[in-house]
């Protein structure tokens, strides 16, 4: 069985764009300069962002995407996980990188790295999912650090960044084995070894997704979720997206009435629960009948 060429397409320009961010972006960047210049590259590239680009600084973990009024920068001492993700048709690439300028955090940035291509040598050889899980915690142990216990790599379908199946970042037990064509995202989160090691939801809501599309009667809502679901279908997206014609708030207010009315869901962002800093690297892979192909 083959995989769609998309998913290759969207790859290649994940991967193309990772060195891209290494020279272009950094120290005195801000967050919502790093987002805009990244989902531009992508759709410059020939792809379209498969969710909004997330930016972790420090102990923010995932989920984290600067709205239009996000005046933060990058500091020095700053650890920054750059999550993006490409589709081609809807065919999704997911990567992630770390970026610092603090030398203190560069183990940290090292181990993580080393943690991922542990679990990329195990899937090589063994679709056992609690293996690769496995082999991502002894990697960050070895190293003196520590997963985060509750983010998961996952499997992605067309239109669906996190599908069927999790692959977590530490042994767990009676698991779906990965099977041939299925494609899939490994993506360990490491910090300090005398950190919690899981993450806690924030008050900060900045990505959305539709779930269904279903009228509601309201022409105002009706018309948004058309917006959404002919840009998006099901993938995430930002508000920053979408923020065109409507006055101030008005856009996050039809949000939550969406969300109440569970036709749209959110993702707050993810903090480390004892606020210590976290690293991630992340790449899309697939298993062909030659092997583990990483597409990122
Ligand atoms: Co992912």
């Amino acid at each position: 069985m083959q995989i769609p060429e998309q998913y290759f397409k969207a790859g290649k320009v994940a991967r193309e764009l990772r060195g891209w961010i290494r020279q272009n972006l950094g120290v005195g960047t801000g967050l919502l300069e790093v987002a805009e210049k990244v989902e531009a590259e992508i759709v410059r590239r020939g792809g379209q962002p498969a969710f909004p680009t997330g930016i972790g600084v420090n102990d923010v973990t995932a989920h984290y995407a600067p709205q239009k009024d996000d005046g933060v920068k990058i500091r020095e001492s700053d650890v920054v996980k750059i999550d993006y993700g490409v589709h081609v048709d809807g065919y999704v690439a997911d990567t992630s990188l770390t970026i610092t300028s603090n030398p203190s955090y560069q183990p940290l940035l090292e181990a993580t790295e080393r943690a991922l291509q542990a679990a990329i040598g195990v899937a090589k050889r063994d679709r056992r999912i609690g293996e690769i899980g496995r082999a991502i915690q002894a990697s960050a142990k070895a190293d003196g650090f520590k997963p985060i216990s509750n983010l998961s790599g996952h499997t992605v379908e067309q239109y669906v960044v996190h599908a069927g199946k999790s692959i977590p970042n530490l042994y767990s037990p009676g698991l779906p084995m990965l099977n041939k064509g299925d494609v899939f995202a490994i993506e360990p989160f490491l910090t300090l070894g005398d950190a919690a090691g899981y993450v806690v939801e924030s008050e900060q809501e900045n990505i959305f997704s539709v779930v269904v599309r279903k009228r509601t009667g309201n022409k105002e809502l009706d018309d948004l979720v058309d917006r959404v679901w002919t840009a998006r279908k099901t993938l995430p997206f930002s508000p920053r997206w979408f923020a065109q014609g409507y006055k101030e708030g008005r856009l996050m207010a039809l949000l939550k009435e969406l969300e109440k009315r569970r036709l749209v869901h959110s993702y707050p962002a993810l903090v480390e629960a004892s606020g210590k800093p976290v690293a991630q690297f992340e790449h899309t892979m697939t298993i062909e009948d030659g092997g583990l192909v990483v597409l990122t």
